[in-house]
């Protein structure tokens, strides 16, 4: 039996993650671990709940709800508690808060544990801030994906967009710059380039350029191990 594959992408935000990582875990076959998507769903749960100020709150909250994803369909549904937050966790008061919440390393503690539990028996893409340097810092692949900031902000507006979401291109790159900034400077599992990562930058390429790109260097690892087997 081959041994699994572990597949880390980190980045900032709308670097183009979450399509590589996607179109990479349903091409390979392999379980898709969307770790933005958990710190989204906290945050969009600390908002409805009118506690997202409150540190402590906010930490009792993490330590009390069961968090599921599941990949269907190209799409990650989450659910909190049984309940589906799919629909409410990628909106511009989400984006406001969704660093701030996730720089409570109480937070990031159980999160972490969570996303290394779905790694546990099998072939898996993940994709985050820290994938490549805390939550799996043995992957087999680390990839670095990086963009423009223009080109990141029109990717994201455009998103917005199609959803009706009315925000301005001005709005959406402000809270870009922010995020990255708290994001790269939190003390605590700030993002960063792993030494060992490979870094892609995406400004300039096709998703269909990124995804050939990076099948070609799983081929590799995929013959490596068979010749280890
Ligand atoms: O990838 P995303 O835009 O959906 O992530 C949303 C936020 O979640 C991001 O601004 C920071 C946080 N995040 C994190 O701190 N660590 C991760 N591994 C993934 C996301």
């Amino acid at each position: 039996m081959c041994k699994k594959i572990v597949i880390a992408i980190d980045g900032p935000a709308a670097s183009g993650k979450s399509s590589v990582a996607k179109n990479l875990a349903e091409k390979l076959g392999f379980t898709y671990v969307d770790t933005g998507a958990m710190y989204r769903a906290i945050t969009y749960l600390a908002i409805r709940k009118n506690i997202v100020d409150d540190v402590d709150a906010v930490i009792d909250l993490v330590k009390n709800i069961k968090i599921e994803l599941k990949f269907e369909n190209g799409l990650t549904r989450v659910f909190i508690n049984g309940e589906e937050v799919t629909e409410h966790i990628r909106t511009p008061e989400v984006n406001a808060k969704v660093s701030e919440v996730s720089r409570i390393p109480e937070v990031r503690q159980e999160l972490v544990k969570i996303q290394r539990k779905m790694g546990e028996n099998g072939n898996l893409v993940a994709e985050g801030r820290d994938t490549t340097t805390v939550v799996f810092p043995n992957a087999d692949l680390k990839i670095y994906l990086t963009a423009d900031l223009d080109e990141r902000a029109t990717r994201r507006h455009l998103e917005y967009q199609e959803k009706g979401n009315n925000v301005s291109f001005d709005e959406v790159k402000e809270n870009l710059k922010k995020r990255d900034t708290i994001d790269s400077q939190r003390k605590v599992s700030p993002l960063s380039k792993a030494e060992d990562a490979y870094e892609l930058d995406t400004t300039d390429l096709t998703i269909e350029q990124e995804i050939e790109n990076i099948i070609k260097k799983v081929e590799e690892i995929k013959a490596k191990k068979e010749m280890q087997n």
